[in-house]
């Protein structure tokens, strides 16, 4: 046996990446080698998108076209909004994107994922119809008619629009932006290395996106703020915090929104995202942060030794739930965000491509005899 197993591939390298970079020590998260607080500060998402896809930040010219490009692939086929309302209206938005994304695939040439121009366009698309997606199966399972999507307002701007069918207002879109780049990549993580290896078989890039949405619906993964918000609401109030922790830590139950693989101190996108959670919170009167944070506080007493630390999803549920996104759509927001990320490992597999066949430990038996049904027991 040449390599010993490693349960969960931790510390395992499986990709030589130069799309983002994360020190867990220090709790620095970069894209392309620039700081991810430096964009969350100064970039737009579409700017980001821009960075990861293609290695660079882009010159105005090229960013005006990539702009108009995304806008451009914002509107969906109508057989995808059929589609879309067939799907059990209580189903999760998060299983309705991934058969979207799937479906979607079956209007372009599949075969054509290796040609370079049809890349570009593939990876675009697939950016700029999530949120059209998520927002139509949103309005649908309520009922409601979906929004066609519009052409003058940036891609965080749009989504808000098209899920409540008003005017965005312009600090919320920022606050989403944010959040969008916030999300957008993070090194080698379960839906990334999922959507490698489904693109490693040259499977297409719907194909690529569809499964990354599958590992990201789990609770151990994107599932989490949806998890997190829960939590909160059956805290309730902040006076009740420590009793349900206690309850939760005592059935050994993991905190949503702790712990992280790589990070062993605070994640920075949730330093990010806490500022936002207070600053709208104290607008709205919502007890959710002071409930955070008194949880954060009891985390950190008692498994911060263990390197447990508040991550991405701890705060970005009340952020989203102050924007007036409903719970079960916070892991699509996630997934809006992640597409670019997603796509940009995807192009780096193809560049330099084999197909993902590891190997396993066999622990069953050998040489049983076949036993005819009827003498089973
Ligand atoms: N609550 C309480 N204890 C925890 C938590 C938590 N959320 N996370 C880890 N721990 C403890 C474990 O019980 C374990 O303790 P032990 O050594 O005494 O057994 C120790 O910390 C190490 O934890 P592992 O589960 O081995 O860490 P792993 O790297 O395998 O898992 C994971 C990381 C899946 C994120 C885990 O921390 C977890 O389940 N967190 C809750 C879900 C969550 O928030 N997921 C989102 C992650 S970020 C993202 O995907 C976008």
């Amino acid at each position: 046996m040449p390599f010993d197993l490693v349960p969960g591939l931790e510390e395992v390298p499986i990709a030589e990446s130069s799309v983002s970079f994360v020190d867990g020590t220090a709790g620095k998260l970069e894209y392309r080698g620039i700081n991810v607080e430096l964009l969350a500060a100064n970039s737009t998402f579409e700017e980001v998108c821009f960075l990861l896809l293609f290695g660079k930040l882009p010159t105005r010219a090229e960013l005006e076209e990539f702009q108009g490009e995304l806008v451009h692939y914002r509107k969906v086929k109508y057989r995808i909004i059929d589609l879309l309302k067939c799907l059990p209206e209580k189903g999760h938005p998060m299983d309705a994107l991934q058969a979207a994304v799937a479906a979607i695939g079956m209007f372009y040439p599949r075969r054509r994922a290796l040609d370079d121009s049809a890349r570009r366009a593939a990876c675009l698309r697939i950016i700029a119809k999530i949120p059209t997606v998520v927002a139509a199966f949103e309005r649908l399972s309520k009922g409601d008619d979906s929004f066609t999507p519009r052409t003058d307002l940036n891609l965080a701007g749009d989504f808000l629009y098209m899920m409540t069918g008003e005017e965005p207002d312009a600090e919320k879109v920022r606050i989403l932006e944010v959040c969008l780049i916030l999300h957008a990549d993070h090194t080698m993580n379960a839906s990334t290395f999922a959507g490698r290896v489904v693109g490693s078989t040259l499977a297409d890039p719907y194909c690529v996106v569809s499964s990354a949405l599958g590992a990201l619906s789990g609770p151990l993964h994107g599932g989490a703020n949806e998890e997190a918000i829960e939590m909160f609401k059956r805290v309730g109030k902040p006076e009740n915090t420590r009793a349900v922790l206690q309850e939760m830590l005592a059935k050994k139950e993991k905190i949503p929104g702790f712990g992280h693989r790589v990070y062993k101190t605070v994640d920075p996108r949730s330093k990010i995202l806490k500022v936002y959670a207070e600053k709208l919170t104290q607008r709205s009167g919502s007890p959710y942060y002071q409930i955070a944070v008194e949880i954060e506080r009891l985390m950190q007493e008692q498994v911060g030794h263990k390197g447990v630390w508040p991550n991405v999803d701890f705060y970005s549920g009340i952020v989203y739930r102050e924007l007036g996104i409903p719970t079960d759509c916070f892991t699509p927001v996630f997934a809006m965000a992640r597409a670019p990320g997603w796509l940009a490992h995807w192009l780096e597999q193809l560049r330099n491509n084999r197909i993902f066949r590891p190997t396993q430990r066999y622990v069953g038996t050998h040489d049983q005899p076949y036993t005819p049904i009827d003498t089973r027991t």
